[in-house]
C-alpha cells in the first residue's frame, strides 16, 4: 500500500548540499554557513556565488562574477516592448513570468549540461530578473524604463531603475539583506517546481518561469504583500486584537504568520524585525511597525502553542514599504532574490537527473460503461 502523504510532508525528494534548515530549532544554513552570519558579513552577489558553486569566491572569483552579472544587465529592446504591451493592472508577477519565459527564447541554447552554457544563463537570469521587474514597474504607468548602471552594485542599481535616483547606502544594504534572506530555503513549492521542469531538461529561462509562477501564490511569495495589506487594513495598534480574533473567528489566516518548517519564529524574520528596528531608529518610527510588533504579539498569544509564529514575510514586507518600493512589487523581489536558489537547485537537479515521475493513489471507479448522450 502507498502512503499519501498531503503536500508531500515529510516525503524526500532529493539529496541536496546547498541548504540545511532546522524548523524546531530555528536554524537555517547555506552550504553549511549560518545565515545570520552571511547577513552580517556577507552581500548578496557573494551569498549568491556560494549558493551557486558550492564555496564561497576567492577575490578574484567574485569580482569576475560581478562584472559578469553587472555586464548582463541589460534586457533587449524587444523584451521591453513585450513588456510595454501587457496590461498595466496586471499582476507584476505575470509580467516577470512571461519575460522571463520569453527570455530564453533570445538564448535559445539547447545545451544545458554544457558548464560553460549553465554559467552563461544563471549569470544572465540574476543579472536581467531586476531589470525585468524594475521595467515593467515603470512602463505600466506609461514612463520610460529606466537602463541598468552597471558601475552601482546589484541592491543599488536595482533602486536605482525603480526610481531614478541612487539610493542611501544603508537602505540598499536593507534590501541587501533581505535578498541574502530569500535567496534559498531547501526544497520550498516554487523551488520544487523548478526541480520538476529541471528534471525534463528544459531549459534553465522555463525552469525559473515555473519556479516564477508557483512563488506567486498568498501561501508562498506573495504572502509579504498580503501582509503588508493585512497591516494597512488593521491601521493602529490597538485595533490589533479585535482584528486577530474576528479574523481567526472566521476560519481565516494571519497572512506573514506560520511556516510548514518552522516551529519556532523563522530565523530570518529575526534578523530582518533588526533591520527594521534599524531602519526605524534612524528614518522615525513608522506606525506600520508599531502595528506589526502588536500583530506579532497577540499572533504569539493565539497561535503560538500550535508553533505559529512570524515568518520571512511578515517583515520584508515592512522593510520594502519604507524602502517606498509599491506593495504589488514585493513578490517579484523575492523572485529576484529566490533566482538563486532556483539555479543551485537547477545545477544540482542535472548532476544525477532523473525525471520526476510521482504515484498516485487512484480513488476512482473501473470498467463503467459508456452511456450514449441521450441516455445520460
Ligand atoms: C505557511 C502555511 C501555508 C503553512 O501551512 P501548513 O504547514 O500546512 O500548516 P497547517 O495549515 O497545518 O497549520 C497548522 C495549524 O496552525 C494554524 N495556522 C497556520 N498558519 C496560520 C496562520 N497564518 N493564521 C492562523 N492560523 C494558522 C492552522 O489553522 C492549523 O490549525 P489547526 O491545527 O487548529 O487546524 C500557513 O502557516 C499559512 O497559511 N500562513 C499564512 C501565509 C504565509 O504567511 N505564508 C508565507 C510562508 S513563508
Amino acid at each position: 500500500m502507498l502512503e499519501f502523504s498531503p503536500g508531500l510532508e515529510g516525503v524526500p525528494v532529493t539529496k541536496s548540499k546547498i541548504s540545511y534548515v532546522d524548523g524546531q530549532k530555528g536554524i537555517l544554513e547555506y552550504r553549511g554557513i549560518p545565515i545570520e552570519v552571511l547577513a552580517e558579513k556577507s552581500n548578496f552577489v557573494e551569498t549568491g556565488y556560494l549558493l551557486l558553486f558550492g564555496r564561497l569566491p576567492r577575490k578574484e572569483e567574485l569580482e569576475k562574477f560581478s562584472q559578469d552579472l553587472a555586464k548582463h544587465r541589460k534586457i533587449k529592446y524587444r523584451l521591453i516592448d513585450l513588456i510595454k504591451c501587457l496590461p498595466e493592472h496586471g499582476h507584476p508577477m505575470d509580467a516577470v513570468q512571461a519575460a522571463v519565459a520569453a527570455l530564453g527564447m533570445f538564448y535559445p541554447d539547447k545545451a544545458v549540461l554544457d558548464p560553460q552554457i549553465q554559467y552563461l544563463s544563471a549569470v544572465r537570469l540574476i543579472a536581467k530578473l531586476p531589470t525585468i521587474g524594475a521595467a515593467y514597474a515603470r512602463l505600466r504607468y506609461g514612463d520610460d524604463c529606466i537602463l541598468p548602471r552597471n558601475d552601482l552594485d546589484h541592491d543599488s542599481n536595482f533602486l536605482y531603475m525603480l526610481t531614478g535616483r541612487v539610493p542611501d547606502p544603508f537602505k540598499a544594504k536593507a534590501l541587501d539583506t533581505c535578498l541574502i534572506l530569500h535567496a534559498e530555503h531547501t526544497v520550498n513549492a516554487s523551488t520544487f517546481s523548478g526541480m520538476v521542469t529541471a528534471s525534463t531538461l528544459a531549459d534553465p529561462y522555463t525552469v525559473v518561469a515555473s519556479a516564477i509562477g508557483t512563488l506567486r501564490g498568498i501561501l508562498h511569495g506573495g504572502a509579504a504583500e498580503e501582509a503588508v495589506e493585512m497591516l494597512q487594513e488593521i491601521g493602529s495598534v490597538k485595533n490589533v486584537r479585535p482584528y486577530i480574533e474576528k479574523r481567526l473567528a472566521a476560519k481565516q489566516r494571519i497572512m506573514g504568520l506560520g511556516h510548514r518548517i518552522y516551529k519556532v519564529k523563522d530565523p530570518r524574520a529575526i534578523i530582518l524585525q533588526q533591520v527594521a528596528r534599524r531602519l526605524f531608529e534612524r528614518e522615525g518610527n513608522s506606525p506600520l511597525y508599531e502595528v506589526a510588533l502588536e500583530v506579532e504579539r497577540v499572533g504569539e498569544e493565539l497561535l503560538g502553542y500550535k508553533g505559529v509564529h512570524a515568518n520571512v514575510d511578515f517583515y520584508s514586507g515592512i522593510l520594502y514599504n519604507a524602502l517606498g518600493i509599491e506593495t504589488d512589487l514585493f513578490t517579484s523581489i523575492f523572485a529576484i532574490a529566490r533566482v538563486v536558489g532556483w539555479l543551485a537547485h537547477w545545477l544540482e537537479q542535472l548532476q544525477d537527473n532523473r525525471i520526476f515521475r510521482p504515484e498516485q493513489i487512484y480513488i476512482g471507479e473501473h470498467q463503467k460503461s459508456y452511456l450514449p448522450i441521450d441516455q445520460r
